[in-house]
């Protein structure tokens, strides 16, 4: 990585504001229910803590469109922060008003607050300039670990960075060098498997990864397109008709680039979209009217198996299927578990792999799984990351 980190730059005493990613799942009743973007960054501020730093602590909690909504507060990471640090970590009770510019000044060295969610400001989102000068007045340094908010150029990611001296956490540098290594430099065969409901959120990725990988496996409900695209019915399959075109120029494309692109051969279907619905296995050219896909057939497991056996770098972004409903997780789960087993570098995408990878509790068997959905998309699009474009070069 070519951008300075908190290792290049002298931390002793100062006020440091550290913008994370704390978007996290939490019950109806504000527990947090996976706690993983929360444990990843605490190698960060240990590190500050060690070096007598003063940590002011902030990130967005979904997506609360500019207002105060005391349900995306972010007080119960404060909570388990403090748990895990085991020292008080000081919530504000705003942003960049009066109780959070308070316990800022009054922060000493050794100790750690949190500001509330900044996206309770539209000002956050807009990246103006006034609010990132706000935020930045309460400190000496800007560290941004927020891996999986880095491909957002908002006032808390991007804007601050004009500021302060801006340095990446150990997050964002061990995000980029996993990432980073398995584009640029993969041990081979290096064998790509993108899943996920839509063609469109996914084909920048698919069109870059078949510049790269040997072999590309698609799965999940954006197969549907693939099909349609070859003449195929898909019944009441999710499809997107307009993307048809896409679907088969990524096709040609990966035959041009001698790229293997495996789509799946058949399909487990249902009736309606619940978890109880009446099922069945049809090969993928023969998918009735009124029924829909949700999942890999147990024919397409046994040959992305095999495709994988050799593998020795995968990249995995995207669910097979509905892995949400038990008898539509049998894709899902069955590659999670190939993928633990194999002798191979395998790096997970966030969002719904990672969830899926963790509800089989088969994380601690991957070589690295992302905290960034959309960003570590973006990153494998090769798009530059505005959160970490406007970091200090080395
Ligand atoms: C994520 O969950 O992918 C990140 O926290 C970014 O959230 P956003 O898509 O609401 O910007």
């Amino acid at each position: 990585m070519n951008k300075k980190t908190i290792k290049d730059i002298d931390l002793k005493g100062k006020k440091v504001l550290v913008r994370c990613d704390f978007n996290v799942p939490m019950d109806e009743n504000k527990n947090i229910t996976d706690n993983r973007r929360i444990v990843s960054a605490l190698p960060t501020i240990k590190y500050l803590l060690e070096n007598n730093c003063a940590i002011i602590l902030c990130s967005h909690l979904g997506r609360p469109k500019g207002e105060f909504k005391p349900e995306f507060s972010l007080q119960p990471v404060a909570k388990e922060l403090s748990k895990q640090l085991n020292i008080e970590v000081k919530m504000a009770k705003d942003v960049i008003g009066e109780d959070a510019k308070q316990l800022a000044n009054n922060l000493k060295e050794g100790e750690v607050m949190l500001l509330e969610n900044v996206r309770f400001h539209s000002e956050e989102t807009d990246n103006n300039e006034e609010f990132a000068k706000e935020l930045a007045s309460m400190a000496d340094i800007y560290v941004n670990d927020a891996f999986g908010a880095a491909h957002r150029a908002h006032a808390s990611t991007e804007g601050v960075a004009k500021f302060l001296p801006a340095v990446s956490g150990f997050l964002i540098e061990k995000e980029l060098n996993f990432l980073g290594n398995a584009i640029s430099n993969p041990e081979r065969p290096f064998v790509a498997i993108l899943g996920g409901a839509k063609v469109s959120d996914k084909i920048g990725v698919i069109d870059s990864l078949l510049e790269k990988v040997d072999t590309l496996i698609i799965g999940g409900g954006m197969a549907y397109t693939f099909f349609k695209a070859q003449g195929y019915n898909v019944g009441n399959s999710i499809c997107e008709l307009d993307k048809l075109d896409l679907a088969k120029q990524a096709m040609d494309k990966a035959k041009s680039k001698g790229v293997k692109l495996m789509l799946p051969i058949d399909t487990k279907i249902g009736k309606e979209f619940k978890p109880d619905t009446e099922s069945k296995t049809v090969a993928w050219t023969e998918i009735p009217d009124n029924w829909e896909g949700f999942d890999i057939g147990e024919k397409t497991i046994e040959i992305f198996k095999e495709e994988l056996k050799n593998a020795k770098t995968v990249i995995w972004n995207g669910p097979l299927g509905l892995f949400e409903f038990e008898q539509f997780a049998v894709g899902t789960n069955s590659i999670a578990e190939t993928l633990a087993n194999l002798d191979a570098t395998t790096i997970i995408g966030g969002g719904d792999s990672a969830a899926a990878v963790e509800k089989a509790g088969l994380s601690p068997k991957m070589t690295h799984i992302s905290t960034g959905g959309g960003a570590s998309l973006e990153f494998l699009e090769g798009k530059k990351l505005p959160g970490i474009e406007s970091l200090l070069n080395k």
